[in-house]
């Protein structure tokens, strides 16, 4: 038994436990205390913000933020590139933001694209999310915009992304991420959690191997709030999308290049930068109404899990970013660039998204531990293009020299003490809103509705891209080794769209669903590798 200082034995509740194992049955804080419900955040109200006397939340979260020494605890692998942002100025009229309104304003970027879950050796065109994240150097401060490929998230709460990764990433007990117990942490996961159908469905068709980085879409994922000079608010959707078009690759292509150049995404994106073809992209918006409700069309603008089509709300471009020069040290600039969906500057707000609201906990959470302490923003690659009278002092890895002997602001013992900036010099100061609700562990019955827009998605595919999907579907519920879990994926197809679950259950060899026709697929590669049979590649 453990002893205390004062000779006192520790009595555990079960008794002598191994300190490397988990004990007990029920999930509980570091603390031991007994957690009634570990996927819902505290929040004022069902839809409303977070509340930061969320003990659960806040450890829970910063656990996981530290797990990982010294990579990126997601997003290990990634590749960078300098450029330049040109605002249009068509964005005037909804926020006062230069950066995006002020017409032929030029900002410096740096953008980092990776991938999700491998580590940082792993090979570029594994099928995954893939992150696409740009820091605007402003002169008002620094935004950063972390997006990803894809315009929806697997979760609608930052509460689960700890339990989402830990069932996505290689296995704990051989870190394969073919091993028995990945692929079947992930399916059981995203079966589990309905939610996140519709991200899946994104990851399996072809969108999950994107061809190059310059030929990717990019999405903020979360509604925003946009505040002009007027104060007046809307909410913005953020879309990049590429000069050059969204290309896939094949399945066997990505499965090629794995083998013959891990790095192709990679070296694609320094050799077209080398050789003077600067990748493209337009930024654009989706504008809705600043509602009471956040609602538009039936779709809760702040549920992460859905979009709001194209075809109802266009995307109306407000910029353009060139990718015009390589890092000069790769540790340097993509290693030690650190993004953070809570660097924001006046003009762009937040929204009550509670996935938002948790990231914007969560990076600068994590920067603590992989970039060794508070003072990450002084690294050069972080470093803003503003000037910086922060008041802060000390800590690991300080780099300033500060001068004077009154580090608070206002005062009256330096000389230039630093002033307060309200709205009229640029100050970050929020539009006023309301909030108000019963403190409670639970979303909004608007964000039920798990499979509506899987459904549209898979709709809109080619039959090509069905194939491929299908196949995706086929080869990774292929290597579960849960007879039920791959059952209750295919009851999740079938409640998105029968033809997808029977499809894929007779690629599986399995039964479809009761109630679902039994269909086919052609004889694929894809298939016949599931099947232990061998193919030609040509
Ligand atoms: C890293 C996107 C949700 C925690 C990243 C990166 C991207 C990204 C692009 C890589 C940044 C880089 O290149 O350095 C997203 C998107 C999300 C999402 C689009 C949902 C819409 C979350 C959530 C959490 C989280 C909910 C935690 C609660 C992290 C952490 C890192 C990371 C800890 C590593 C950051 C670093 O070490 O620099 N994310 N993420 N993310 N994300 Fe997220």
């Amino acid at each position: 038994a453990q002893v205390s200082p004062t000779g006192v034995p520790f009595e555990a509740a079960d008794g002598d436990r191994d300190p490397r194992a988990q004990a007990g049955d029920t999930v509980t804080s570091p603390n031991g205390v007994r957690i009634p419900d570990t996927d819902h955040a505290l929040k004022a109200g069902r839809r409303g913000p977070t509340l930061l006397e969320d003990f659960h939340l806040r450890e829970k979260v910063s656990h996981f933020d530290h797990e990982r020494i010294p990579e990126r605890a997601v997003h290990a692998r990634g590749a960078g590139a300098h450029g330049v942002f040109t605002a249009n100025g068509s964005a005037a009229s909804i926020t006062r933001a230069p950066v995006l309104a002020e017409e032929g304003l030029q900002t410096p970027v740096f953008v980092r694209f990776s991938t999700v879950l491998g580590s940082r050796g792993s090979a570029d065109t594994a099928r995954d999310t893939r992150g696409f994240a740009t820091k605007f150097y402003t002169k008002e401060g620094t935004w950063d915009l972390v997006g990803n490929n894809m315009p929806v998230f697997f979760v609608q709460e930052a509460i689960k992304f700890p339990d989402l990764i830990h069932a996505a990433k290689p296995s704990p007990d051989r870190e394969i991420p073919q091993a028995q117990s990945a692929h079947d942490s992930f399916w059981d996961f995203v079966s589990l959690h309905t939610e996140a159908t519709h991200h899946v469905l994104w990851n399996m068709s072809d969108r999950g191997i994107p061809r190059s980085y310059r030929m990717m879409e990019g999405f903020g994922v979360h509604s925003f709030r946009m505040v002009n000079q007027a104060r007046e608010t809307v909410l913005v959707q953020f879309k990049w999308t590429p000069k050059l078009g969204v290309h896939s690759l094949t399945w066997e292509e990505a499965q090629l290049a794995m083998g013959t150049d891990p790095d192709f995404h990679r070296r694609d994106l320094a050799d077209a930068i080398e050789a003077g073809a600067f990748p493209e992209w337009e930024l654009g918006v989706q504008v809705f109404p600043d509602t009471e409700d956040q609602m538009f069309e039936g779709i809760d603008l702040l549920d992460p899990t859905k979009i709001v089509p194209e075809e109802m709300v266009p995307v109306q471009t407000i910029g353009t970013l060139v990718l015009n020069a390589n890092p000069t040290n790769y540790f340097s600039e993509t290693e030690q660039v650190a993004f953070n969906t809570g660097h924001v500057v006046p003009g762009i707000e937040f929204t009550n998204d509670p996935l938002l609201q948790g990231r914007n906990f969560s990076y600068q959470d994590t920067q603590l531990t992989r970039l060794g302490g508070p003072n990450w923003t002084q690294l050069p690659i972080n470093r803003p293009h503003a000037p910086v009278n922060d008041d802060h002092r000390d800590g690991f890895m300080q780099q300033g020299v500060p001068t004077g002997q009154a580090p608070y602001s206002p005062n009256t013992v330096d000389d230039g003490s630093p002033q307060p900036a309200g709205w009229d010099e640029g100050g970050y100061v929020v539009v006023p809103r309301k909030v108000e609700g019963e403190v409670v562990r639970e979303v909004a019955s608007s964000f039920d509705d798990h499979f509506s827009q899987p459904a549209m998605f898979w709709a809109s595919l080619s039959d090509v891209e069905k194939t491929h999907t299908v196949e995706a579907y086929t080869f990774e519920l292929g290597k579960v080794y849960e007879q039920a879990i791959k059952e209750r994926v295919l009851v999740v197809l079938a409640t998105v769209d029968t033809e997808l679950a029977s499809l894929v259950a007779g690629g599986l060899g399995l039964p479809a669903p009761e109630g679902t026709p039994v269909e086919h697929l052609p004889a694929s590669p894809a298939l016949a590798q599931v099947r232990g049979e061998s193919f030609p590649l040509d």
